[in-house]
Formats: C-alpha cells, sequence, structure tokens
C-alpha cells in the first residue's frame, strides 16, 4: 500500500525512479511523483498512474542523481494531484514521501499552523515535511539528522518515509515504523524501498530496515540507528528474486501469467519437502514447532481477504487430517477484540506480502499474549516473515497482480502438508494414508496444468456469455466452500461484478430469494463425499430458473446433466480439491473482468499490500 522508492548515485535518478514506480504500482495507483535534487527541489507529481507522471515529466523533465518517489494509494485526502507525494516544507527545503498513517496530524498540525505554518493538502504526510522543517528551524538550522530523530519521535502512527534536505544534497533520510522500506547496496549507489521490486534489477544485496529504525543513505554507505540515535548492526541479505519473475513474459496481464504459473508454483512450494516415495513431508522452518504444533488444543488461524479463505481451507484440512481444532479470525477482529490466546495455543498468520497491518498486528499481539506464532508468507524477508517463531515459505514467487491467485494455491499446499505432517505425528493417518495423499499432492501440478489447456478456451466463451449479469452466486460445501468464497471475491475485485459466496446447504436460509432467470449460480461440485447434496441444490436452483455453471469432476453425468454449463476438471481427493477447483474460478472472473474492460491487474480502490489497519 503505497510504494516508495529512492536513488543515490551516479545514475539518472529520475529514470531509475519512474521505472521503480512502475514495479511497485501495483501497491497504490491513485497518484504518483517523484522529488530530485539538483541544486533545486525539483517536483513532479499528481493524480492518476505512473504513465501520466511520466507524460508531466516529458514536458518538463527533471534531472539530478538522488531523488525520491512515491506511488500512492489514499488515505487521507482524495487523490488529486495536490495531495499527490512527495509533500515539502514550507520553504521547499524538505521533501517526503510517506507509506501509512500518521494518528496525531491533527494536533501536530494545529500546533504548526499556531507557528504560522500554511498547508496545502489534506493529508498526514505533509505534516511530516512541516514539522521536521519546523524543529530543524527552532535548532538553529544545525543538525538536520537531529531534527530528523526529532520529528520521528513526535509522530504517533505509522509510517515508512523517505526524506530529501536540499541543504544536503548528498544523501537520503529514511526511517521506518509499522510501514515496510529495505535498502539496495550498490557499488556507488544506493536504493531504497518498500520492497525490493525496483531495485532487483541493479542490486540484489538488500538491508531490511526495521520498526524503530532510521538511516542516513550516501552514495558509497549508510548508517542505520534506531530513534534514540545508537547504531545499528544490520545484516545485508542476498535475494534470490530476479527480473524475470517480476515481468509479464508477453501475457497481457499479470494475473492471467500467475494463473498460468501455478503448475510451476504449487510444485515450487512442495519442492524438496514432499517426498511421494516414502511419503514423508519435511517442513524444515516449522521442525523445531511440530512438537507443539501436535501438541496443540487450537490453532487460531489469522488472515485477511484471499489469504484468510486459504486459512478456512486450512481448518478443513487440520480438522479431518491432524483432528486438531483450528479458529479462523479476521486478522483485524482478532486482534481488537482481547482474544482468548495464550501459551499452548499455535497461532498461524497467513499473508502472501507478509506485510498486512491487521494480520501483523494480530500475530503481534497472540505472541505477546504467548502463543507461538507461525506464518505462511510469500515474500521472503517480510516483516510477518521475520517476526514469527517458525514458518513455512510459499515459493510462488513475486505476486504482481493485486487479485491473488497462484500465492493462494500455494498457501492451501503449504497447509496441506502441514496438516498431513501434524496428523501423521499425532497418529491421526496411517503412513500408508499420509503417502497415497502426498503422491497424489505430487500429482497436483501436472493435473492444474491439465486444467489450464483443457479449460482456458471454454471458460472465455463462457465468459462471454455471462460478462453482463450484474450479480453471481457461488456455492460450494466442505472443502469447497471457502473456495466458493473465493471464486466470489476474485469476481468482485476485478470485474466490479457483486458476487456472494454460500456453503451450498445455507442457499435455502437466504439467498434462495435471490433466484432467477437473471442469477447465474456457479456451483462447485467436485468433492466427492457432498456429490448428492450437490445434486440436490443443483435441482433447488433449476427449479427457480437460476442459471448452473458447475465446476465438476469429469464422468459426473448425472451433475453435468443438470448444469446449463459444465466445467470439467480431473478428479482428486476431496481435501486436495481446492487446489484444482479454484483454477476454473480465477480465470471465469479474469475473462469476464477483461470483456468488461476492467484494469484487472490494479483493479479500483483496491491495493496489493495493506499497510495501514
Ligand atoms: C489485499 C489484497 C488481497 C489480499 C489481502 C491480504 O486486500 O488485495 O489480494 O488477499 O490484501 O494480503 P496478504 O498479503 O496478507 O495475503
Amino acid at each position: 500500500m503505497c510504494g516508495i522508492v529512492g536513488y543515490i548515485g551516479e545514475r539518472k535518478a529520475d529514470e531509475i525512479l519512474v521505472k521503480g514506480l512502475q514495479r511497485l504500482e501495483y501497491r497504490g495507483y491513485d497518484s504518483a511523483g517523484i522529488a530530485v535534487l539538483n541544486g533545486q527541489m525539483l517536483v513532479t507529481k499528481g493524480k492518476g498512474k505512473v504513465e501520466n507522471l511520466v507524460k508531466k515529466l516529458a514536458e518538463n523533465a527533471v534531472h539530478g542523481n538522488v531523488g525520491i518517489g512515491h506511488t500512492r494509494w489514499a488515505t487521507h485526502g482524495e487523490p488529486n494531484d495536490v495531495n499527490s507525494h512527495p509533500h515539502v516544507s514550507g520553504s521547499g527545503q524538505v521533501a517526503v514521501v510517506h507509506n501509512g498513517i500518521i494518528e496525531n496530524y491533527n494536533a501536530l498540525k494545529k500546533q504548526l499552523e499556531a507557528r504560522g505554518r500554511t498547508f496545502h493538502s489534506q493529508t498526514d504526510t505533509e505534516i511530516i515535511a512541516q514539522l521536521l522543517e519546523q524543529i530543524y528551524e527552532d535548532n538553529g538550522r544545525q543538525d538536520f539528522e537531529t531534527a530528523v530523530l526529532m520529528t520521528l519521535k513526535q509522530l504517533v502512527g505509522t509510517y515508512g518515509i523517505a526524506i530529501l534536505n536540499k541543504e544536503d544534497p548528498d544523501k537520503v533520510f529514511i526511517a521506518r515504523k509499522g510501514s515496510p522500506l529495505l535498502l539496495g547496496v550498490g557499488e556507488g549507489e544506493m536504493f531504497v524501498a518498500s520492497d525490493a521490486s525496483p531495485i532487483i534489477e541493479y542490486t540484489n544485496r538488500v538491508v531490511y530496515l526495521d520498526d524503530g529504525e532510521f538511516a542516513v543513505v550516501t552514495r558509497d554507505d549508510y548508517t542505520v540507528k534506531n530513534i534514540d540515535d545508537v547504531e545499528m548492526s544490520k545484516e545485508v541479505h542476498e535475494l534470490a528474486m530476479n527480473l524475470e519473475e517480476i515481468e509479464k513474459a508477453g501475457y497481457p496481464h499479470f494475473m492471467l501469467k500467475e494463473i498460468f504459473e501455478q503448475p510451476r508454483s504449487i510444485a515450487d512450494c512442495m519442492r524438496g519437502r514432499i517426498d511421494p516415495e516414502s511419503g514423508t513431508i519435511t517442513l524444515g522452518g516449522i521442525t523445531r514447532v511440530m512438537e507443539e504444533l501436535a501438541k496443540a488444543h487450537r490453532i487460531v488461524i489469522a488472515a485477511c481477504g484471499t489469504s484468510w479463505h486459504s486459512g478456512l481451507v486450512g481448518e478443513y484440512l487440520f480438522e479431518e487430517l491432524a483432528k486438531t481444532v483450528v479458529e479462523v479470525e479476521y486478522a483485524s477482529e482478532f486482534r481488537y477484540r482481547d482474544p482468548l490466546v495464550g501459551e499452548g495455543d499455535i497461532l498461524i498468520a497467513i499473508s502472501q506480502s507478509g506485510e498486512t497491518a491487521d494480520t501483523l498486528a494480530a500475530l503481534r499481539e497472540a505472541k505477546k499474549r504467548g502463543a507461538t506464532v507461525i506464518g505462511i508468507c510469500n515474500v521472503v524477508g517480510s516483516t510477518i516473515a521475520r517476526e514469527t517463531h517458525a514458518g513455512v515459505y510459499t515459493h510462488a514467487g513475486p505476486e504482481i497482480g493485486v487479485a491473488s491467485t497462484k500465492a493462494f494455491t500455494a498457501q492451501v499446499a503449504v497447509l496441506t502438508m502441514m496438516a498431513i505432517g501434524v496428523g501423521v505425528s499425532k497418529g491421526h493417518i496411517t503412513p500408508e494414508r499420509a503417502k497415497e495423499l502426498i503422491q497424489e499432492l505430487d500429482r497436483i501440478p501436472k493435473k492444474v496444468s491439465q486444467i489450464l489447456d483443457e479449460i482456458d478456451e471454454p471458460v472465455q466463451k463462457l465468459a462471454y456469455e455471462f460478462t453482463d449479469y450484474p450479480n453471481f452466486l457461488y456455492l460450494g460445501r466442505s472443502y469447497n466452500f471457502p473456495v466458493a468464497l473465493e471464486g466470489a471475491l476474485k469476481l468482485k475485485e476485478i470485474s466490479y461484478i457483486h458476487a456472494e459466496g454460500y456453503p451450498a446447504a445455507e442457499m435455502k436460509h437466504g439467498p434462495i430469494a435471490l433466484i432467477d432467470e437473471n442469477m447465474p449460480v456457479v456451483v462447485i461440485a467436485a468433492t466427492d463425499h457432498t456429490n448428492d447434496k450437490m445434486i440436490s441444490n443443483i435441482e433447488e436452483i433449476r427449479a427457480r430458473k437460476g442459471q448452473v455453471i458447475s465446476i465438476m469432476n469429469k464422468g459426473n453425468e448425472e451433475v453435468a446433466e443438470l448444469s446449463d454449463f459444465s466445467i470439467q476438471i480431473p478428479s482428486t481427493e476431496d481435501c486436495l480439491s481446492p487446489l484444482l477447483t479454484a483454477i476454473p474460478l480465477q480465470l471465469l472472473s479474469y475473462y469476464i473482468a477483461v470483456n468488461r474492460g476492467c484494469d484487472v491487474d490494479q483493479p479500483r480502490n483496491l491495493a496489493k499490500s495493506v499497510t495501514v489497519e
């Protein structure tokens, strides 16, 4: 949520910043801007996407070797030119880009107004620039670094910040509290970014800032301190990410590329972790908490959005395979209701980005209360990954499309491996049964590939039929109830069609009132043990003239005959079914959104990584 990029070195900062913002745009795209130091503080910014910024820069170029940039997801103040970042102080000496929320901005604003400062924007960020300049002036304009630290101490809330000072053109100042920031270490040049995507083509050496840290960055060096001015020693990490992973590779959208990557991303997620021959699972990142997992009375899963849906699949998996009680919580709700969690409990935080503010807050709360916290994250080195006691990376590769696809299936794959592992160690599944499941898991990437080959065209055709319907209902039972929720979420996120997911049996307790010939109902009928019940639900929909689109196992003649449209996929173990049924739903929403002319990768109002609560 909001992307920050910064550069100091010999190259053209403006070019690096713009390219960086294009890579970060998935984090927010309400407005974009850069500030470049070149004797003067040159700021170019405006409402809309980075392409608008590019146009502005083409008309009025700004050149320099030091700069900061920002792509915004609006919190305070509507997306317009004035509210865009960077924000400058009254005299234009200081420029600031900021990700997060300054909660005491109103009080600070009043104090600064009383001192004669005039504000131009409705943002909380402008306060930082104005306050910093005020403190610097109050201290006789002697020591800018101290002024930055004094400013940070007055800010309540969350921030990732990058600052330029016109008088100090050889430095970029950065600080973090609650919003991710990292430093890219080059040769004679340094980069700053809210995630690694804008810097990966220049360097793979990064330093992650932790909360409460502040850094002064020059071309050749950096000093990281805490807010009390104590120098911190920081490890330099080597990133394994490569450039192709964050490019479209010929696909029209990242989302389509990521859907089609799933045979590989699921395989990557399981590589070295499952051994189909011996029927064993090794999850190195959680070995040391395996005993606690096996002993746990209950597991709490906390997550948001799509990750919450994978958590729901996890509930079915852990209950069936490991006989562990699982509660799946919206991270935001869990955190604010004095949760009953403590020693002996396990909290699993699931997050693609590893930066979602609500999920992070939930895990911190559980940790504070004595629970063991485990992370399931995709982004290596992310805050959640670093703050958990143990964890499993999903290894799905960078996910750029705002609507999550391959991260979901990888999360489900991790949860499946964990549940089988715990089930075996608790003695609830026999080694023979575990082997069967693991061998079938091993076949899943091939089945996903087969699904993509066989259904891509039929789903495109189907999407044409249903592009203009205003409402959709998605129904599933058991393992496929969360998939129904996820299918509905995918459709509303990217096509802006209203869609609801329901447990199929609940249809009769409300949603059935909506069913008529204008209501397409997507029925996920690919779980064997609920097949008969799903057939009854389909009959109930038909009786009310609803249109039935079934996601079903090949050879299920009865469901095929009863459905208006059917998408046939290979069968699998019920507990592995979400790994297959999710795929057609992702494609269906993708093609409907494309037909409707929607911005699939950057849907309105959404952001990939939600770092504010
Ligand atoms: C945002 C994204 C969703 C994502 C959710 C949780 O809302 O748009 O796609 O599922 O955040 O994100 P996380 O990174 O924690 O999985």
